[in-house]
């Protein structure tokens, strides 16, 4: 359940009143705090989905990256997507399989490639070729490591971004983006790979986009992927098709497709298409974790030039950077309600020292002081935020079973103090 309001007016998560989280003197604010218990049914939600078709759910590490929330998505059988060696090393360390791990990236360092190929007993499930020019590199870390390297192949289907309405900086599937092998180089890597006796291609895969809130572009996606394997299979032992992440949640404007849609519709086209023996990979981030955490504040000031008025809390771009970056939209409200004040609109802005530190206009009550949450802020919240200005990084609350399980406690200021008087003699 995301956040919802109790018979006292309290907003609560997970059962745990905000309100009194953000007056522990533990978390204070501005705290994340997560609900892992509807994390863990989401992942059993979406696993459901899939019947009995064999498949891996890959959790998609960037969208959240808290050990907790890794490992309560490991316990579901979760594998993971990772794009960088130090993800890969943080998802191993809390228990996902190396071999349900897929590694995606247009640009692994070889130190990374090593990593993967030299995980476990046989390397980890899969690197995710992004670019033909990849492959030899790839192939080279194999003979270098002295073991064969499994590898997918995702293709760049090129799908019409201007049809749906994502964000252009969190579309990849189309053709002028960096990701994935575009469609007219993948027969030179195809011949790449035909030549390349220490790589094994076992899937093909695509990631189109993130937030979306239709299946259309999934499954047009999907269906290019398919239409993939079903050319290459005679070639190349496949195991899997990968259709990437990118399932949409409800940030206020109505999502009317759960994540386990998208995998039903998607498995009529593949059983349609022949490929019942293919596992299906997925890559969810968003949708796991989004709806189950949210960034709690406190109300700092209130600024009034009518009819401009401002709320200023103490979180900032630098903890969620989402509305600076791709003006994307998150509810606010208030933790408590008193019923004897008033509402109105206010603009919502931040410490950080940017016109963009701005979270957009909300109704909010009249009162000064309280707290504030902001909604949806499980993906892509704590795993972007930044320490500009010499702000602290938020503490993280994690909620199980009606209760704080777990917590990270803000840095210190003192910790980014030191970390920018650390520069040492170069002699
Ligand atoms: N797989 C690949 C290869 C990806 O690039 C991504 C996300 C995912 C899976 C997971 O996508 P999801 O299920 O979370 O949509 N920071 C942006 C989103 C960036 C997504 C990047 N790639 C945001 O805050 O909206």
């Amino acid at each position: 359940m995301p956040a919802s309001r109790r018979p006292d007016g309290v907003l609560a998560l997970g059962g745990v009143s905000l309100a009194e989280i953000a007056r522990d003197p533990r978390f204070g604010t501005p705290s994340y705090v997560y609900d892992l218990d509807a994390i863990t049914a989401e992942a059993r939600d979406l696993q459901t989905g899939f019947g009995s078709a064999p498949h891996l759910v890959a959790y998609a590490v960037k969208a959240n990256s808290a050990g907790p929330i890794v490992q309560a998505l490991a316990a579901e059988r979760c594998g993971a997507d990772v794009v960088s060696g130090a993800e890969l090393t943080l998802a191993l360390r809390c228990g996902v399989k190396p071999e349900s791990i897929v590694f995606s990236g247009v640009a692994k360092t070889d130190a990374e490639l090593d990593l993967a190929i030299g995980s476990g007993g046989g390397g980890i499930g899969a690197i995710q070729i992004e670019s033909a020019e990849e492959i030899p590199r790839i192939a080279a870390r194999a003979r270098a490591v002295g073991r064969a390297a499994r590898v997918s192949l995702r293709i760049n289907p090129a799908v019409d971004v201007g049809a749906l309405d994502t964000h252009s900086y969190i579309a990849t599937g189309h053709d002028e983006a960096k990701f994935g092998v575009p469609l007219a180089s993948v027969g030179r890597a195809l011949d790449a790979l035909t030549h390349a006796p220490e790589l094994a291609l076992v899937g093909v895969g695509s990631h189109v986009r993130s937030q979306l809130t239709a299946t259309e572009g999934y499954l047009a996606s999907a269906r290019a992927v398919f239409t993939f394997a079903r050319e290459v299979r005679s070639r190349f032992a496949l195991e899997f098709v990968d259709g990437g992440g990118g399932f949409g949640i409800d940030y206020g404007e109505g999502c009317a497709v759960r994540p386990a849609d998208f995998i039903r519709a998607t498995l009529v086209i593949k059983k349609e298409m022949g490929l019942e023996d293919l596992s299906f990979y997925c890559e969810p981030g968003r949708s796991l974790v989004g709806a189950h955490g949210v960034l709690v504040a406190r109300v700092i000031q209130r600024k009034v030039a009518e009819p401009r008025r401002w709320t200023m809390i103490d979180a900032g771009m630098n903890d969620l950077m989402r509305p600076a970056l791709y003006q994307a939209r998150h509810r606010i409200v208030a933790v408590a309600l008193d019923a004897a004040a008033g509402t109105g609109s206010y603009r919502v802005v931040g410490p950080v020292c940017e016109s963009s530190d701005d979270f957009g206009i909300h109704e909010l009550p009249d009162i000064e002081g309280g707290e504030v949450a902001i909604l949806d802020a499980g993906a892509y919240g704590y795993s972007m935020a930044s320490r500009y200005n010499g702000r602290a990084l938020p503490a993280e609350v994690f909620v199980r079973g009606g209760k704080v399980a777990l917590y990270t406690a803000r840095r210190p200021a003192d910790d980014w103090i030191t970390d920018r008087l650390r520069p040492e003699p170069a002699t």
